[in-house]
Formats: C-alpha cells, sequence, structure tokens
C-alpha cells in the first residue's frame, strides 16, 4: 500500500517529535492567508438546519469564478482522490514535484504514470507535448501554478493540450493557488470538454478549515464526482461563510494586493538567510516562497527551525536537491517576527552546513 504523503500544517506530529506543545510553534508550513476573510456571527439556523441546495450559495460562486458549470466539494482533496477512480484507465502523466495527493491517487489505483519536470517550464513543455503526442489516450495533471515550485503554464498552451487529448481523456488542473492571479485561470475562457478545473476556497481566503472546493468541467464529470459525494458533503457553515467572502469584492481586491506586499516583507526577511547560504533559486507564488538547496543543507535548516518551534515545508527532490517552503509570516505579532529574527541570526552563527 502506498504510504500517505506529509503535508504542511500538520503540527501534531511535529510537536510531538520535536518536544515542543503545539501551542508554541510558528507554523510557516502551509500556503494559507494568515489575514483570513474575517468570519461573523454566523445565525444558529446555519448549524440546525441541514445545508441543502441554497442558490445563494451557488450563484455567488459562480460570479466569483465566472463559470456556471460547477460542483461544490468538501475541499478539493474530494475531486482528487475521486478522479483516478471515475475516469478511464488510461496513462497518466503528472508533475513530479507538486501537491502529492494526486500521485497518490493515481498510484491507489493503479495506472500506469510517467512524470514531468515541474520546475522547469520549457524542459515540461516538451515533455508534456510529446507525452500527449504518443498517448492521445491519456490523463495529464498540471498544478497551475505549481505547489511548491511555482511554476505556471500559460493558458495558450493548456488549450493546445487539452485539444491534441482524444476523447475521454482529461487535462486536470489544479488551481488551487490562482486566486492571486485569477487572469492567468482557465475559468477566464469557455471549458474545453476535456478540461477540469479544481479550486481551493481555503488559501487565498485562509479558511482551510471549513473544508470547501469547486470541480469544474462537463456535465457528465460533476455528475460522476457527485454520485461519490455523500449527500450534504459541503457543510451549512462553510457554504454560509464563502457566500459572503465571494460577494465581497472590496475585501478581495485588498487581500489580493496585501499578499504581495506581505510576500515582499517576508523575502526581505530571509534575504540575509539564504544570500549567506548561496542560495540563488527562489520561486515566488505570494502565499509561499520556495527556496531551493542541497538536501543536506536543507534537512540541517528544517531540522535546526523545528527545534526553535519554528515549522517551515521541507520537500526533498532527490539526494542532492530539495526546497524549504515558507509560508507568510503575518508580520502584526512582533513576538513572532523577533523569534524568528533571532533564529535566522542563531542559524546563521552555528550552521554546520
Ligand atoms: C496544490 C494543491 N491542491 C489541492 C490541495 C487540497 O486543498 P483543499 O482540499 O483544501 O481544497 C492542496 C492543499 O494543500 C494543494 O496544495
Amino acid at each position: 500500500m502506498n504510504k500517505r504523503p506529509i503535508h504542511g500544517g500538520n503540527l501534531l506530529s511535529v510537536s510531538e517529535q520535536y518536544k515542543i506543545n503545539a501551542d508554541n510553534w510558528i507554523d510557516l508550513s502551509t500556503g494559507l492567508n494568515p489575514n483570513a476573510f474575517p468570519v461573523s456571527a454566523i445565525p444558529m439556523e446555519i448549524f440546525t438546519k441541514l445545508p441543502y441546495d441554497n442558490p445563494d450559495f451557488i450563484e455567488s460562486a459562480m460570479d466569483y469564478y465566472g463559470q456556471e458549470n460547477l460542483l461544490a466539494l468538501n475541499g478539493t482533496q474530494d475531486a482528487i482522490q475521486a478522479l483516478p477512480n471515475i475516469l478511464a484507465p488510461h496513462p497518466v502523466l503528472l508533475p513530479e514535484v507538486g501537491y502529492q495527493e494526486h500521485l497518490h491517487g493515481w498510484q491507489l489505483r493503479g495506472n500506469d504514470i510517467s512524470l514531468y519536470p515541474s520546475w522547469d517550464m520549457s524542459a515540461a513543455i516538451e515533455v508534456i507535448d510529446a507525452w500527449i503526442e504518443k498517448n492521445p489516450q491519456g490523463h495529464v495533471v498540471v498544478i497551475n501554478p505549481n505547489n511548491p515550485t511555482g511554476l505556471m503554464f500559460p493558458v495558450e498552451v493548456l488549450h493546445k493540450w487539452a485539444r491534441n487529448m482524444a476523447q475521454g481523456s482529461y487535462l486536470i488542473v489544479d488551481e488551487a493557488f490562482m486566486d492571486l492571479t485569477p487572469e492567468g485561470s482557465l475559468l477566464c475562457h469557455e471549458l474545453n470538454d476535456r478540461v477540469i478545473v479544481l479550486r481551493s476556497f481555503g488559501k487565498f481566503f485562509g479558511l482551510a478549515g471549513l473544508r470547501l472546493g469547486f470541480a469544474f468541467g462537463n456535465q457528465d464529470i460533476l455528475n460522476a464526482l457527485k454520485d461519490r459525494q455523500g449527500l450534504w458533503a459541503v457543510n451549512g457553515p462553510a457554504k454560509y461563510v464563502a457566500t459572503q467572502a465571494f460577494k465581497n469584492e472590496a475585501w478581495q481586491i485588498t487581500a489580493r494586493a496585501q499578499i504581495q506586499l506581505l510576500a515582499k516583507k517576508n523575502q526581505w526577511l530571509f534575504t540575509r538567510l539564504f544570500s549567506e547560504l548561496n542560495v540563488n533559486r527562489k520561486s515566488t507564488q505570494g502565499l509561499f516562497t520556495s527556496y531551493w538547496l542541497p538536501t543536506i543543507q536543507a534537512q540541517a535548516l528544517y531540522d535546526y527551525f523545528c527545534s526553535q518551534g519554528i515549522l517551515l515545508r521541507l520537500i526533498t527532490l532527490n539526494e542532492t536537491q530539495a526546497v524549504i517552503r515558507i509560508g507568510l509570516l503575518d508580520m502584526s505579532n512582533a513576538q513572532h517576527l523577533a523569534k524568528l529574527n533571532d533564529t535566522i541570526d542563531q542559524y546563521l552563527n552555528h550552521r554546520k552546513y
């Protein structure tokens, strides 16, 4: 059986490992907006009534995403797990580096799997072009922008791939981190019949605990996904809060600007560390920044920060290369800011690698 991938934000397991209480960590391991959409008081009846279909919720989601053919999910994880079981058992091409639940799902299903280099645009395009030409009956998974590499394919390239795929084959585009650059989304265009788009609610709105996401695609695919969901797969409070968030365009505009500013400030914070470590490759998405390091150095850095109660995300690419992905620190927390600066100083004074 395949082992489930490890994810950011799992404070409980690291707090046991490093013997630091879960409440005392600075968690930079996720790609969530630290200034979440403010949830106001939720009426009691939202909790007491069953969450039947609610036109206000669906219409506000259609307006926000600009597409009508959608299905609400209990997080896009729902669809990521379901799609390998719904789609024809064709070969599948996946990103070598990216949210590992995709790979995990297809491995469980037993499809013939190939990987493309998801950190280099021209190499990735070359491999995907050639693979589709050889396997028109095959599915391709794209994470756009990629988490953690930040690689983002232009929509024209995605359209070309979808056009070259045979009937019954699908281009699955996971746009979990697209809210900062909505103009780069496939949802701005008419959706090709062979395209499935996934959008996660929790990251940009900073409300991962609500568990909400959306799938977009042809009606057959949405029906198949719906059939696999239980009744009331999306809970009432999630629908209530998301309806408010989708309608609040002013919050969305401000949040986009704030996230980009915060991302710049966060990068300044780490500039000294990574320049002293001679790190010359980084990729920024806004909600996280990824730094490429030799594996041994990345592991030492990750471990030292953990020993100080600061959780980063370590993604080991191979024996020689790894990525440290860092989410956004909320700079208004002076205590956290001071602790992070001290930890960077101490690391630079004591590092072995
Ligand atoms: C690229 C990507 N896709 C999908 C998900 C799943 O998110 P959710 O189930 O909350 O929509 C994640 C979670 O981190 C992710 O990073």
